[in-house]
């Protein structure tokens, strides 16, 4: 009998009930000898403090459709993890024990960048550990592609859609905000299929003296509207000239509720124009997955439970050019997958036009996408 923990960790995404569910149905028609689940609830914290409770099939039924997770979820920070809850209670230590009073075969994990480090240092630590690539923002090292973006992306591109008749009515300029604050994945994709006019993105710093060209431009081309798509982490020149500390502080010490709300203001010292922000916030990670989502994390999950049937372990499922394949985990864990500034996607999208907001700016990082030099 093959023995089950399973959990998920981070900011949820559309998908991981759809994803779990693969795992469980392919292994339920699999494993020869029967399979148990046992949930752990809200993420690792369920694992630390020894709660789960025992799966059955009913939970997996109808839930293909679902949104968020049927285990709940948490934020267990990988950098905190080897500091003692405030019960004084080791992390690593407690999940261990817990994974071994229950007799694990194997901890199935849907989780991001930070929720796969901590696998991966489970897998070290000598626990079977498989990770499902989740989150909205496609920023997991490894892969292609995770389950969450493709929903995202109709989410925020529905947004600009809907922006655009409003926009265009009033002949108003609308900055909206899109998730992604280390990385401009959704952004990118939703403000192309949305047809943005600016993309701002936290890997290409922009100048707003861009911004009010493109927007300029616009203007005396007879377009009476303007839509910024600014991901959430953009960063201008100027802040990226900062030290790390310093930009972080500067964040910290933001006085408007978010980036877009500093840029709708200097547009309009600026040019005087209206300007309206729109922020579609957690709806990106909220309802339905989308039915792309749905196949992907169906086919993640049945690998998942192939590679458990075979034994092997310590890996993170992945789509490599469009294959399902396995990626270990020390190759996946503490690496992440940013925008290149000169990927195809992004020059496509300056050759119709679009403004990234960088034009005659050359050099300038984000400083917190800038390798750390290691501690010595
Ligand atoms: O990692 C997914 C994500 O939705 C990011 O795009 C966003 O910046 C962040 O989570 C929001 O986190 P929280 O749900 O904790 O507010």
């Amino acid at each position: 009998m093959l023995k089950i923990g399973m959990l998920t960790s981070g900011g949820d995404c559309q998908a991981l009930n759809a994803a779990m569910r693969g795992v469980v149905k392919a292994l339920s028609h699999n494993a020869e000898d029967g399979v148990e689940f046992y949930g752990f609830l809200n993420g690792y914290q369920g694992m630390i403090y020894g709660n789960y409770r025992k799966l059955t099939s009913e939970d997996f039924s109808g839930i293909l459709t679902r949104g968020g997770t049927i285990l709940g979820t948490s934020r267990t920070p990988f950098k905190l993890l080897d500091e003692p809850t405030p019960e004084g209670i080791n992390k690593v230590e407690a999940m261990k024990e817990n994974y071994r009073k229950l007799g694990l075969d194997c901890l199935v994990m849907g989780g991001g960048n930070g929720s796969t480090k901590t696998a991966h240092r489970l897998s070290q630590e000598g626990l079977n550990v498989v990770a499902l690539p989740k989150t909205i923002d496609n920023d997991t090292w490894g892969t292609d592609m995770t389950f969450g973006f493709h929903s995202a992306i109709e989410i925020a591109t529905k947004c600009i859609d809907d922006i655009h008749t409003t926009a265009s009515s009033h002949g108003r300029v609308f900055v909206i905000e899109i998730m992604g604050h280390k990385v401009g994945w959704i952004p990118l994709h939703a403000g192309i299929a949305g047809g943005a006019d600016v993309i701002l993105l936290p890997e290409i710093p922009y100048s707003i003296d861009n911004v009010i060209k493109a927007i300029e431009k616009r203007d005396k081309n007879g377009s009476r509207f303007t839509i910024v798509a600014v991901a959430e982490g953009a960063i201008s020149v100027e802040e990226a000239s900062l030290k790390r500390k310093a930009y972080k502080q500067r964040i910290a010490e933001r006085t408007s509720p978010s980036i877009a709300y500093d840029i709708a203001a200097e547009i309009i010292n600026r040019t005087g124009r209206e300007v309206r922000v729109a922020v579609p916030g957690h709806t990106q990670r909220g309802g339905q997955p989308c039915a792309y989502d749905r196949v992907f994390a169906t086919q993640v999950g049945v690998e998942a439970a192939r590679g458990i049937l075979d034994g092997e372990f310590g890996f993170m499922v992945a789509d490599k050019n469009r294959e399902i394949v396995r990626v270990p985990l020390d190759i996946v864990a503490g690496r992440l997958k940013t925008v290149p500034p000169d990927c195809q996607l992004v020059q496509e999208a300056k050759l119709m036009g679009i403004s990234f907001g960088d034009e005659g700016v050359e050099g300038a990082i984000n400083p917190i996408l800038k390798p750390r030099k290691s501690k010595k």
